[in-house]
């Protein structure tokens, strides 16, 4: 494969659920070329819901058996977007078919590059990347690692791509687990602190709906005012606290309630989940 740049590559997402949709509408929604994409799922019912929502081929692999095999012919970059548990399976279903030089990159947590190279051709590059769902409105965050036979060209070239769904940013494999803890995992911590502060709105007499309108408006606006360079989240946060004042009162209960080391446990946990379902599938 000889690609010059990103925009004569096909790229292949084998396992289109959650996370590869979402590099996948955030790619497309950048203007990369549809006819450039091919699609996988498992199940005919998830294809055809994929079909309805992007207009690119989508083959499902309990319909065509070969279905992973075939989407890779001719793809520069093929992304594994399967559970982790199948990511070594998918890759030793692909490696013959996979072009020389195509980069796989698998956006799997807690498996490693090693264990993805055991199941190729010798040689053939691989990138791991961590990345999050806001891929699918261009506020992705993602990580990328490389693996022993990728070179600086192949993680430009898997970096360049995934610009396109926010931003990226490069990482020794080592620290994976941490970002995987922080931005690959945060999402659901944002989502959940919406959740919580509609319900205290509800505690506090408001129609459950209003609530929740403005519990995920109020996180998405402050997420909005943090997407800016050189941000620093605490000087915002004492922007908005006035001493004295209401919003002083309700951060003193976090702080008495010990809130960053909850945080710290949390994010602590998602990373020894990680490592523990690294040693569940045989990886070191
Ligand atoms: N979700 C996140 O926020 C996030 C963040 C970072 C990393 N990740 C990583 O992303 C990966 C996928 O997670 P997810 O949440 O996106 O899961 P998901 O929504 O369940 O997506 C998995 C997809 O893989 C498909 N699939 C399963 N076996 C297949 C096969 N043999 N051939 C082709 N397609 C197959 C499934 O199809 P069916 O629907 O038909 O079964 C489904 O479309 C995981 O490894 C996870 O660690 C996720």
């Amino acid at each position: 494969m000889n690609s010059s740049s990103t925009t004569d590559l096909k790229v292949a997402f084998l396992g289109t659920g959650s996370m590869n949709g979402a590099i996948l509408r955030g790619l497309l929604a950048s203007g990369f070329d549809p006819d450039r994409v091919i699609a996988t799922c498992r199940s005919e019912e998830s294809a055809n819901a994929l079909r309805n929502q992007v207009p690119v081929t989508v083959v499902a692999s309990e319909t065509d058996g070969q279905a992973n095999a075939k989407a890779v012919k001719r793809a520069g970059v093929v992304v594994l977007g399967v559970k982790p548990k199948g990511i070594q399976a998918l890759a030793a279903e692909i490696s013959q078919a996979l072009e020389k030089g195509a980069i796989v990159v698998s956006v799997a947590a807690a498996v490693t590059t090693g264990m993805i190279e055991a199941q190729l051709r010798a040689g053939q590059p691989v990138v791991r990347a961590m990345p999050n769902t806001p891929s699918q409105v261009g506020m992705g965050v993602t990580s990328i690692s490389a693996g022993r036979g990728t070179g600086p060209a192949d993680m430009k070239r898997v970096a360049d791509l995934l610009k396109s769904t926010g931003f990226v940013t490069q990482v020794p494999e080592d620290q994976v687990n941490a970002v995987a803890a922080v931005s690959g995992s945060g999402p659901a911590y944002a989502f959940y602190l919406a959740e919580i502060m509609a319900a205290a709105g509800q505690q506090l007499g408001l129609d459950a709906d209003l609530a929740r309108v403005l519990a995920a408006k109020t996180v998405a606006g402050a997420g909005r005012m943090l997407d800016a360079p050189e941000v620093d989240p605490g000087v915002l946060r004492k922007a908005v606290t006035s001493p004295n004042g209401t919003t002083e009162a309700a951060i003193r209960v976090f702080d008495d309630a010990d809130m960053r080391g909850i945080m710290a446990r949390a994010a602590q946990a998602a990373s020894e989940r990680a490592e523990e379902i690294t040693r569940e599938l045989g990886g070191a």
